[in-house]
């Protein structure tokens, strides 16, 4: 079942989540959406009261952290993407943090067809034997890929750092402009910027997102929308009978947001045109 978001951060509300609980729910999974942790305290609490396994998709997430502590630290399952749009890459593949040390095992042997040891744990062994306990897949990251990854994290600070200082400089341009309504942000967060996401309120202008979303890609920004709910899916629609009114704050922001440029290489000229491209189409737009 999918719990709605709260309007201003478009994270999972813990209220909705509540909400839902029932003695079949096994887990609560939340996404920390466009990089902002979400609210672990609350989503702990309500998991604890309930014997619910707390999982973060901390895939937007990576090197953010909520009330000090880092993310992939505060949830009972953390999961991370190195696919080419994350912060950082492999090529493919990702990895989940935990301190369960029984799921760790579990996972190890999922990922590397249900067998127990792998050809390195063998070789230091000095020993042939091992078992398949458990049916698992080759869901196993190369070593290549994981020497890129490491390389990769290296980078991982800094990069955050200019798409902080990027996300900082648009949230004072827009400070400026009524109908470009940054995501809020909690107290107490680092938020890994993924995404830079903005709500138009679109009462204030004469025309719909995908005017505005088409008159942005048209003066060159590579705007995105992330994302479609996904309960407007063809497949969560034909399979569970969902569809538009199971989650309307999700469903009302999704009519008003766009995802602007954001990413470590871009120098200040291109942030300014960024903000002045916003405030032109805005301008041209706006009903008074
Ligand atoms: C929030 C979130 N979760 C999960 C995924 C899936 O990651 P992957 O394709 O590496 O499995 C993505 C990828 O875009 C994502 O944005």
């Amino acid at each position: 079942m999918f719990a709605d978001v709260a309007p201003q951060t478009l994270l999972i509300d813990p209220v909705s989540v509540a909400a839902l609980i029932t003695p079949r729910t096994r887990a609560v999974v939340a996404v920390d959406y466009a990089g902002q942790p979400c609210d672990y305290d609350t989503l702990r609490r309500l998991c604890d009261a309930h014997g619910l396994a707390l999982i973060a998709d901390a895939c937007h997430a990576i090197g953010g952290s909520y009330h000090n502590q880092r993310v992939g630290t505060i949830a009972d399952l953390s999961t991370f993407s190195f696919h080419p749009v994350k912060h950082i890459t492999t090529g493919e593949g990702g990895a989940i943090t935990t301190r369960n040390a029984e799921w760790a095992t579990k996972m190890r042997h999922f990922r590397n067809h249900g067998i127990t040891t792998d050809h390195r744990q063998r070789a230091e062994k000095g020993s042939f034997f091992y078992e398949m306990v458990d049916l698992g897949y080759n869901y196993r990251l190369t070593d290549i890929q994981a020497a890129l990854g490491i390389s990769q994290l290296q980078k991982l600070p800094g990069w955050i750092t200019r798409r902080q200082q990027i996300a900082a400089a648009y949230d004072h341009a827009f400070a400026a402009q009524p109908a470009v309504a940054p995501l809020h942000v909690a107290p107490d967060v680092e938020h890994a910027y993924h995404l830079y996401v903005v709500q138009f309120d679109l009462a204030q202008l004469t025309v719909d997102r995908a005017a505005i979303f088409a008159a942005l890609r048209e003066a060159g920004l590579g705007v995105q929308v992330h994302y479609i709910p996904v309960h407007f899916h063809p497949y969560y629609r034909q399979r569970f009978g969902y569809g538009p009114g199971l989650c309307p704050r999700a469903e009302a922001a999704y009519e008003r947001i766009v995802s602007l440029p954001i990413f470590p290489a871009m120098d200040d000229d291109d942030v300014q045109r960024v903000i002045d491209t916003v405030g032109t189409v805005v301008a041209r737009c706006c009903r008074v």
